[in-house]
C-alpha cells in the first residue's frame, strides 16, 4: 500500500494509466486538482478541494472483476462516508448519492493486452466542494455542504486506501458483504427506471443487483440480466 500525494495531474487515472509498470499493485495517487479530470461517458468531473484519487490493482486480475469491483469500492466508500453523514445511497453501478444529489463518482478503467495488465479504481468525492456551477447546483453536493465544514481529505484519503485494500482482501476470499451493502443501501431496487443502452431507453423495474456486478431487470414481465449501462429514473434527477 502506497499512497502518492500531487499537487496537479492531468488526471490521476491517466497517471495510473502511464505508470502502472513501475508501480506496484495497491498503489494510490490523489491529487489535489486535475486539469483533465476524466468521468463515465466521456463526461468531465469538475473538482474544488475535493478528493481526486485513483488506485492501481495489478494483482489476481480477472477481467469479470471489473463489474464486481464497481461494487466493492461503492461499498468501501460508502462505509467510509458513513462516518461523515447518514443519509447516503448507491446507485448502480458506481455512484454514491445523498439526498438523490451525487456526493461520489466512480470511474473503472483496464489496460488489456493479450491478458488484464492492470486495473485502475478512479473516483472523485466531493469533499470541500461549496460552490457548484449552476447546471449541477441540483445534482451535486459534498461533505462539506452537508455538514457546514471543512474536512482534511488527506485523512480521508487513507481511511479509504485502508478500507478498500481490507475490502479487496475480503472480495477475494470471497466474502460478499460489498453486495449486501450495495444491495441493503440502493436507491434502485423496486423502483421504475429508466434503461439506457446504446441509445436506446426502455422502461424497466429494478429487482436486484446481482453479485457478478449486473444488475437484475423486469422488462416486458421478463426478467433480464444488464451490465453497466446508463440508468435514468423516472422524475429523477440523473
Ligand atoms: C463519474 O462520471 O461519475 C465518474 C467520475 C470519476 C472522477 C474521478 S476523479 C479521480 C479519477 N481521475 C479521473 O480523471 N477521474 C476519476
Amino acid at each position: 500500500m502506497n499512497l502518492l500525494y500531487f499537487d496537479t495531474l492531468p488526471s490521476t487515472n491517466l497517471y495510473l494509466k502511464e505508470n502502472y509498470q513501475t508501480l506496484e499493485h495497491l498503489t494510490a495517487v490523489v491529487a489535489k486538482h486535475q486539469t483533465a479530470g476524466r468521468g463515465r461517458l466521456g463526461r468531465d468531473w469538475c473538482d474544488s478541494d475535493d478528493l481526486l484519487m485513483s488506485i492501481l490493482l495489478k494483482n489476481d486480475l480477472d477481467s469479470n472483476y471489473l463489474d464486481s469491483l464497481s461494487l466493492v469500492i461503492c461499498a468501501t466508500i460508502y462505509n467510509v462516508l458513513s462516518k461523515y453523514t447518514t443519509g447516503l445511497e448507491i446507485k448502480w453501478p458506481n455512484d454514491i448519492l445523498y439526498k438523490g444529489k451525487k456526493i461520489c463518482g466512480i470511474l473503472l478503467e483496464s489496460v488489456i493486452s493479450n491478458h488484464v495488465e492492470c486495473l485502475i479504481i478512479g473516483f472523485g468525492i466531493n469533499i470541500n466542494h461549496y460552490d457548484f456551477p449552476y447546471e449541477l447546483k441540483n445534482k451535486a453536493t459534498s461533505l462539506s455542504i452537508i455538514n457546514e465544514k471543512t474536512y482534511d481529505v488527506k485523512k480521508i484519503a487513507q481511511e479509504v486506501l485502508i478500507a478498500f485494500t481490507n475490502d479487496f482482501e475480503k472480495y477475494l476470499q470471497g466474502n460478499k458483504e460489498y453486495l449486501t451493502i450495495c444491495k441493503n443501501n440502493s436507491c434502485l431496487i423496486g423502483k421504475k427506471i429508466k434503461y439506457q443502452e446504446n441509445e436506446k431507453e426502455q422502461e424497466a423495474e429494478v429487482v436486484d443487483i446481482l453479485d457478478n456486478g449486473y444488475i437484475l431487470l423486469k422488462i416486458n414481465n421478463e426478467l433480464v440480466e444488464k451490465r453497466c449501462g446508463e440508468i435514468t429514473l423516472h422524475n429523477n434527477f440523473y
